[in-house]
C-alpha cells in the first residue's frame, strides 16, 4: 500500500529502507522522499519505519539458551 501519496512510497519500500539502515523519519525522508510534499504521511511513515526496524531487531536477535 501507499504510505506517501505525493511521492508514491509505499511501505515495502519503507520496509527496504529500513533494512537498508534507515532509522528515522528524517533518514527516511532523505532516503525516498517520504514525508517531503504535504506531511500527512508523517505518522503512519514513522509507524511503518518503527515496525520494520522492530521485526529486524527480532530476526536478529540472538536465540535464548
Ligand atoms: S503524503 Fe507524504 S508528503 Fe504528502
Amino acid at each position: 500500500m501507499y504510505v506517501c501519496i505525493c511521492n508514491a512510497v509505499s511501505d515495502r519500500t519503507i520496509r527496504e529502507a529500513a533494512a537498508q539502515g534507515v532509522d528515522t523519519l528524517e533518514a527516511l525522508t532523505c532516503a525516498t522522499g517520504c514525508g517531503a510534499c504535504c506531511g500527512s504521511c508523517r505518522g503512519l511513515a514513522t509507524q511503518v519505519l518503527e515496525q520494520a526496524r522492530a521485526e529486524l531487531d527480532f530476526a536478529f536477535a540472538p536465540a535464548a539458551a
